[in-house]
């Protein structure tokens, strides 16, 4: 699936819903985000065109449990609400956040913990304590929280683990 044909998607479920696309809110391997308004009533979302449908799948059935536990704010971070999403154009609509937050799930286990091994668990850990500093208990703590709900974040990064400074 190329770029372009992403964007189509996006416009695609824009107009269906009356949103007018504003601007782009970030990009990453997995997809592109895109600001969005309502035409009738100027409420504002944020619509996630995905780039691969398994990536979507993960991503919606992650924000589906945390919306099923009222899942706003994760140990001070916010978390985007699930709005909408559309099964054939591959896009998840949610609520639009500001740092600090805590979002991206599309690469996320949900009920499964991964099965790394020691050794590489260690090294993992070393990476991420480098990349977020005095940071990293505090985001080993929303980590575990969200293993409380099934939630095993794995793409762990500052872009999606974002903190006000
Ligand atoms: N709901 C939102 N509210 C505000 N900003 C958002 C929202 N969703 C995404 N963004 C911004 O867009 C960026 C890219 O979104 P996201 O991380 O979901 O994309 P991705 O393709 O899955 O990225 P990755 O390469 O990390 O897998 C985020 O880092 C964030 O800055
Ligand atoms: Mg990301």
């Amino acid at each position: 699936m190329d770029r372009d044909d992403l964007i189509r998607r996006v416009r695609q479920y824009a107009d269906r819903k009356g949103l007018a696309l504003g601007e782009r809110l970030g990009a990453g391997i997995h997809g592109t985000v895109f600001a969005a308004e309502y035409q009738t009533n100027g409420g504002r979302s944020a619509v996630k065109g995905h780039e691969r449908q398994p990536a979507y799948l993960r991503e919606r059935d992650v924000y589906l449990r945390l919306r099923a536990f009222d899942i706003t704010v994760i140990r001070g971070c916010h978390v985007p609400t699930l709005l909408d999403y559309d099964d054939d154009l591959w896009v998840i609509e949610m609520t639009v956040v500001s740092r600090p937050f805590v979002l991206d799930f599309a690469g996320a286990n949900l009920d499964q913990e991964p099965d790394f091994s020691d050794e590489v668990l260690a090294d993992w850990r070393a990476e991420k304590q480098d990349q977020f500093g005095p940071r990293w208990p505090e985001v080993q703590a929303i980590l575990g929280s969200l293993e409380g709900y099934g939630v095993f974040l794995l793409d762990v990064n500052p872009g999606n683990v974002s903190f006000d400074d």
